[in-house]
């Protein structure tokens, strides 16, 4: 499913809110995307932004595990997402097509920022910003592509400041053409298939393709069309592209932004890019995903999820699911309780996966559903001894933007039933609940 077919599904299917009043760019529009995944978390696309009449903006579309199911054609819902999503793991070559010639091209005496809108998320922020902006980039030696996120500034001169985080592979490519004392071409893609975005908050092996990580996840070849100005294809069904290049030699104070972990990130000297061309859609979307909410959680979860899957289920073949919820900085593990000691095993072994964001791993049995903070929640009220069951493994660093060492150190929790006592830890159970509809008995 394409960007643009992925929201008419879900106006179709009642699970988008189409906001038609007009709605300002500056904060409102990020406080009805917060209000509604707060409550009814349903997609949103609004279609009346201030100032901008022809660009319609888009946002909390991949908000909930059961969408993201649905966009992916996992039929048996979100509880398999993970499972049939590491079964898709792969490369598949893309393929080059003829541009359709309905993009509007612009290449001269253009603004940016009056082409798509620009986005006030919140109150401390250094300015606009793009949230939901793919970057593609091609390693300068071997030409392997990288697809990644990054929050980009919006300057009134069509620059961009951009953020790359130490390690991030955008950075990797860019330090190569920096050597050279070239800039590196790279176009930001807004509005892309679920694929696609998925393949942009993966992290893969180095000399991983990621368009062809993004054919292998759809199951079929990435179309590419070429860019106007810059030696680089791009996904031909993008709404909005944007070319450019990191500048070699400059640096330019980024932020505050109001980012994941809820706080404001200081200002840090931080990349340039400078806009050469945007080409666009007819009546095209613009994207906004809020840094730390939902839809944010869920990108960056699901690969960090399924790589944990895939490779704590090689030596613990048990493991039933995984999900990084409701924060990156957990993770839930379900498993099939089969010899004692199993739980803290596979936490042991989950954090080996990823050294960046798990803080919390919590391990429970098959009638508990990871998925639900309040099961988890009651998991942990009545199968977990704090003095047994919950180890703290001090003294190992976390994720990198951490001052104050908040987020050194793991947890271990065991919340499966204590071996050998699973009649005494039953849960119970209605008979015929799960076929009860209230509705028929008012
Ligand atoms: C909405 C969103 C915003 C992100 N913003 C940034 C960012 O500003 N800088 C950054 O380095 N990574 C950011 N990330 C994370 C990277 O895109 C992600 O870790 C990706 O896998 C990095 O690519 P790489 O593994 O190919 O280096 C963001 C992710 C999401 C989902």
């Amino acid at each position: 499913m394409i960007f643009r077919d992925i929201i008419d599904f879900l106006i179709r299917s009642g699970d988008l809110v189409e906001f038609t009043k007009e709605v300002d760019p500056k904060f409102e529009l990020t406080a009805i995307i917060e209000k509604v995944q707060k409550t009814s978390n349903k997609a949103v696309l609004f279609s009346n932004v201030k100032g901008y009449k022809n660009c319609r903006v888009a946002s909390n579309i991949l908000g909930n595990y059961k969408r993201l199911a649905t966009v992916f054609n996992i039929e048996s819902g979100e509880k398999e997402i993970i499972s049939k999503l590491s079964e898709r793991w792969g490369l598949i070559d893309t393929s080059s097509v003829s541009p359709a010639n309905t993009r509007k091209v612009f290449t001269k005496d253009f603004l940016l920022k009056e082409l798509i809108p620009v986005i006030h998320h919140y109150e401390k922020d250094a300015g606009p910003y793009i949230t939901g902006g793919i970057v593609i980039a091609k390693d300068p030696e071997t030409s392997v592509q990288n697809l990644s996120y990054h929050r980009l500034q919006i300057l009134d001169n069509n620059e961009l400041n951009l953020r790359i985080t130490p390690g991030h592979h955008l950075g990797v490519y860019f330090d190569k053409a920096e050597k050279l004392g070239k800039p590196l071409e790279i176009a930001v893609l807004i509005g892309n298939s679920p694929s696609i975005m998925l393949a942009a908050s993966t992290n893969l092996p180095f000399d991983w393709d990621e368009l062809k990580f993004a054919g292998s996840l759809q199951g079929s070849a990435i179309e590419l069309i070429s860019c106007e100005t810059i030696n680089i294809q791009v996904p031909v069904d993008t709404e909005i592209i944007i070319e450019g290049e990191i500048l070699p030699g400059i640096r330019r104070p980024e932020g505050p932004f109001g980012d994941l972990l809820g706080n404001y990130t200081p200002v840090m000297d931080n990349h340039v890019i400078k806009v050469n061309a945007v080409t666009m859609k007819e009546s095209p979307i613009h994207y906004a995903i809020l840094p730390g909410n939902v839809e944010d959680i869920i990108l960056l979860g699901v690969p960090i999820a399924t790589t944990i899957f895939k490779e704590v289920k090689k030596v613990i073949p048990t493991v039933k699911d995984v999900v990084c919820w409701p924060s990156l900085f957990n993770c839930n593990i379900q498993i099939e309780n089969t010899w004692e000691g199993q739980a803290k095993q596979v936490a042991l072994a989950a954090f080996g996966t990823n050294m960046q964001w798990m803080k919390y791993c919590i391990v429970v049995d098959t009638d508990v559903n990871i998925y639900d903070i309040n099961d988890i929640s009651w998991a942990l009220a009545s199968r977990c001894s704090p003095e047994r069951d919950i180890i703290v493994v001090p003294n190992i660093a976390g994720f990198q933007r951490d001052p104050y060492k908040m987020q050194w150190g793991r947890v271990i929790i065991d919340a499966t039933i204590p071996w050998g006592l699973k009649e005494e830890f039953e849960r119970k159970k209605i008979p015929g609940i799960e076929n009860i509809n209230i509705e028929s008995f008012l």
